[in-house]
């Protein structure tokens, strides 16, 4: 009876809408709702609050873990059983839509309504998981919470970790009332699902319903701080500056030729998203700027080489412009690829519902990826519209685009809760 089930797309559709007006504000350009959840903000608490009341009128079985990931559980008939573990984040960058994270999360709480519907049941367990700072935008690690549970970071590292005012993962956790009392990494799932939106043009530009996710293409992500001489931008003659904001402005270009040359693969990808010149004044010639360098590519050998070779570019141009440049490591993560059954399982379902689908890499971090080194793990991906803008509050999928994608979610997932 339950490979029947279909769940309701409007209800996840609706559920989407509700958490989106948590930490909602215009666009001032465009007139666009968007999002700004920002990880163990206020607004990330009430988001977190909303969902966990969601979670208990499902009846799931609420724990919270010391690094504040929520875990909402349904029994299964064999209980003592591993769960089969479905999850995302309900965290967002500053200029997010209400789809990124939050479609895993509550297209996996729509699962267990539905379920409760239908008065299913399944062997095995399931748990819901959404974890703490996925983006990585305040504290600077991305999939934060699933890096902790998982054991790839300790506690006491998340905990230490501080946003641009000094305020700490420990202090803010505890703040919005999320520092729970639950050992991390006590959870061992069978295995692990998540639906998430594509964030890119691919699916949609091929006329695909969904993705098979082969894996997380590799991220490599640090902080430069650049040091020249802060001086009266009028006075000083250009022969006597040292000009932080000159050092950036050619790395960025330095970058942008990198991903062009082909050197380092054509999937190499470069972005120098935050950049803070200090003072940041208009008659100030910047002394000091401090900004992020995000770099992915599929191959882990050519991502060494651009590292490499981006390190000897910055003492080149910090000889050129009379500047100091240090770098700190703020995230690494390795390609990771999912496992082959649950991608075949996962094209199983999509086949089954007569929805077209291709294998696809994912360009995003996804917690998935953490969970990954756990249990055997893949995900169904969701296209979206507007070339798959993301990370903007232009973010879009329709509600069959999301409905299809959880429908492809609850098959794999009762596959999954039915294995022995
Ligand atoms: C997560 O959103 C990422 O930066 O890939
Ligand atoms: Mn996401
Ligand atoms: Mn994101």
């Amino acid at each position: 009876m339950a490979k029947a089930l279909s769940i309701d797309g409007k209800r996840l559709y609706s559920s989407l809408a509700e958490l989106g007006k948590i930490g909602a504000y215009k666009d001032e350009r465009t007139g666009i709702a968007g999002v700004n959840r920002l990880a163990l903000t206020a607004a990330d608490g009430a988001g977190r609050r909303l969902v966990v009341k969601w979670f208990r009128q499902a009846g799931l079985h609420v724990t919270i873990d010391k690094i504040g990931n929520v875990y909402g559980r349904r029994r299964g008939l064999e209980d003592h059983l591993a769960p089969v573990m479905m999850g995302s984040h309900i965290d967002s960058v500053p200029t997010a839509g209400r789809f990124d994270g939050c479609l895993g999360v509550l297209g996996a709480l729509e699962i267990i309504r539905t379920l409760n519907d239908a008065k299913a049941t399944t062997r095995r367990p399931l748990v819901i998981g959404f974890f703490t700072d996925e983006e990585g935008c305040r504290f600077g690690t991305d999939m934060l919470g699933s890096a902790v549970a998982t054991r790839r970071m300790t506690l006491a590292a998340a905990y230490a970790l501080k946003d641009r005012d000094g305020l700490t993962v420990e202090e803010e956790l505890r703040k919005i009332g999320f520092l729970g009392q639950e050992p991390v990494g006590k959870i061992k799932p069978h295995a692990y699902l998540e639906c998430h939106i594509e964030q890119g043009p691919i699916l949609r530009h091929k006329g695909l319903d969904c993705g098979v996710v082969m894996g997380v293409q590799a991220i490599s992500w640090q902080e430069l701080t650049i040091t020249g001489k802060s001086c009266h931008a009028g006075t000083t003659p250009m022969s006597f500056r040292r000009d932080a904001g000159l050092a950036a402005a050619r790395l960025n270009v330095a970058l942008r030729e990198m991903t062009a040359s082909g050197r380092y693969g054509r999937e190499m990808r470069a972005a120098m998203g935050a950049i803070r010149p200090i003072p940041g004044m208009v008659n100030v010639v910047p002394g000091r700027l401090i900004c992020s360098v995000d770099l992915r590519n599929p191959s882990d050998a050519l991502m060494k080489k651009a590292e490499n070779d981006f390190a000897k570019l910055c003492k080149k141009i910090a000889k050129l412009d009379g500047v100091t440049i240090t770098s700190r490591r703020t995230a690494k993560t390795p390609h990771v690829p999912f496992d082959k059954s649950v991608q075949d399982l996962i094209a199983v379902q999509a086949d089954r519902l007569g929805l077209s689908h291709e294998p696809i890499l994912s360009g995003a971090g996804h917690d998935a990826q953490e969970w990954s080194r756990v249990c055997k793990t893949a995900m169904v991906f969701v296209p979206g519209e507007y070339d798959g803008i993301s990370h903007n509050p232009r973010e879009f999928s329709t509600p069959k685009q999301c409905a299809d994608g959880v429908n492809v979610l609850l098959g794999a997932a009762l596959a999954l809760a039915e294995e022995r």
